[in-house]
């Protein structure tokens, strides 16, 4: 079975199962906290997590339901003639505020213009959670480079990082749906092992292709392919 891509049961259950653990423990939280068992001091520790867990379960759902409307929107692609380096330019802004927060140095080489031809907002999802990966597995003060190269017929977009790489044991498995590498510490890197499914599912029904290479302990590199205007 192409794990990559989950039957709608599957994801639900899957889903379902990914949000127990959260859900467990913003209630004994915040139970404790009610049965006055917390000191003041520790009221704020424990509210502290149970907003962290909030989060994740957002982050989650948020997944869930592109995964549920990609579908939808790969049936029929909005494609158009768009401005890459533009669309990467917004990417790195809006995620400037994570990138400044764990210290990293950002850098982009990008042409003026590029003008590509795909689904602007499918592509947009591509690069951000290429980026979002970059800034998360890389340790506090790396460097993350986005650059498009001209190959001709296509772009191809690079994002790399400083970061903690990937096993090549792992290699083959990271497109499928939660999956996420056991060589992290869970409690340091946050995430449901669904973003990188979700880039697959886009460039492929795109026509376009993902790799990537990485050293464990060093950095990675993902790489994809853009048409260009038509
Ligand atoms: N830039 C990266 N550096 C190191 N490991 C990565 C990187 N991007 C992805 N991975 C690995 O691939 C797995 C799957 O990525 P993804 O689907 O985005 O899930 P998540 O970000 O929720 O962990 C991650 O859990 C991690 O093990
Ligand atoms: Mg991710």
């Amino acid at each position: 079975m192409n794990r990559s891509k989950l039957t709608p049961n599957q994801l639900l259950s899957m889903a379902a199962h990914e949000m127990r653990s959260p859900l467990t423990c913003i209630k004994g939280y915040l139970t404790a906290i009610k049965d006055g068992v917390v000191s003041d001091e520790g009221k704020d520790k424990y509210l502290g997590i149970a907003i962290e867990e909030a989060d994740k379960l957002i982050d989650l759902l948020e997944q869930v339901m592109t995964i549920s409307r990609l579908d939808e929107m790969l049936t029929s692609p909005q494609k158009e003639d768009f401005d890459v380096s533009e669309l990467i330019r917004r990417v790195i802004i809006e995620k400037y505020n994570d990138i400044e927060a764990k210290g990293h140095s950002i850098s982009a080489e990008l042409p003026d213009v590029a003008i590509a031809f795909a689904d602007k907002l499918l592509i947009k999802k591509v690069i951000a959670n290429l980026v979002e990966n970059a800034i998360k597995y890389t340790p506090q003060g790396g460097n993350i480079t986005v650059s498009t190269h001209d190959d001709g017929d296509k772009f191809v977009i690079t994002v790399r990082d400083t970061g903690v790489g990937i096993k090549d044991e792992d290699l083959p498995h990271i497109w499928d749906s939660f999956y996420r590498s056991t060589a992290n510490d869970p409690t340091l890197y946050k995430g449901h092992g669904l973003g990188l499914s979700i880039v697959k599912e886009i460039l492929t029904s795109h026509g376009e292709s993902i790799w990537v290479e990485s050293e464990y302990g060093k950095g990675t590199a993902f790489r994809f392919t853009l048409s260009k205007q038509k």
